[in-house]
């Protein structure tokens, strides 16, 4: 595991923690957060995939350059924790917009309706459902379950969890948000 280190020359700081005064008191860098999080998961059995959503919870994604200091804390290649990047489609590797949007595509939620919202989504934004896409603030992102089938169609905005979502709901909970019209990508 390696040891915490400070900030590398032309390395920027991410946040800042600030002291009793309420002074700037130290710069926490993107590596400072990776080796926290290395840390907090020693010795776990499979910590590839914790870690790499901790990463995302932390970071927001998985940044290209936080990949070789997980892959020699781990001892594997580079090569294998892109791998596993790209074969779960959770993981994002480019920050996401202010807003993030997430809607449920697998069966339980289709089977009520998901794929009326996913209509909503694809008319309002020209998105491709099956990909998701990306506004100057808000994220869309297809995702295959959210532990919420008993309740289904299911959406999660900014984090919460969104229950039995029709077409209205999910409008109004667009309509809450800044101008989201036009898709960059
Ligand atoms: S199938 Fe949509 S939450 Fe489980």
């Amino acid at each position: 595991m390696p040891r915490r280190r400070g900030r590398q020359y032309g390395e920027k700081p991410i946040y800042y923690h600030r002291n009793r005064n309420n002074e700037v008191a130290d710069s926490v860098t993107q590596t400072d957060i990776i080796t926290e999080i290395l840390q907090q998961h020693q010795g776990l059995e499979g910590p590839l995939l914790p870690i790499l959503h901790a990463t995302q919870d932390r970071l927001g994604y998985i940044p290209d350059d936080a990949i070789p200091q997980i892959a020699e804390a781990l001892n594997i290649s580079v090569a294998e924790v892109h791998g596993v990047i790209s074969f779960y489609h959770v993981f994002r590797t480019t920050p996401p917009a202010a807003n993030v949007l997430q809607y449920c595509r697998a069966e339980a939620c289709q089977s009520m309706g998901s794929q009326q919202l996913e209509s909503l989504l694809t008319e309002r934004f020209d998105i491709d459902p099956q990909h998701g896409g990306q506004t100057d603030t808000l994220t869309l992102e297809p995702v295959y379950c959210m532990g919420n089938c008993a309740r289904p169609p299911s959406v999660r905005l900014n984090g919460k969890l969104h229950s039995r979502v029709t077409t209205e709901t999910l409008d109004s909970l667009l309509a809450q948000l800044p101008d989201t019209a036009e898709t960059k990508a």
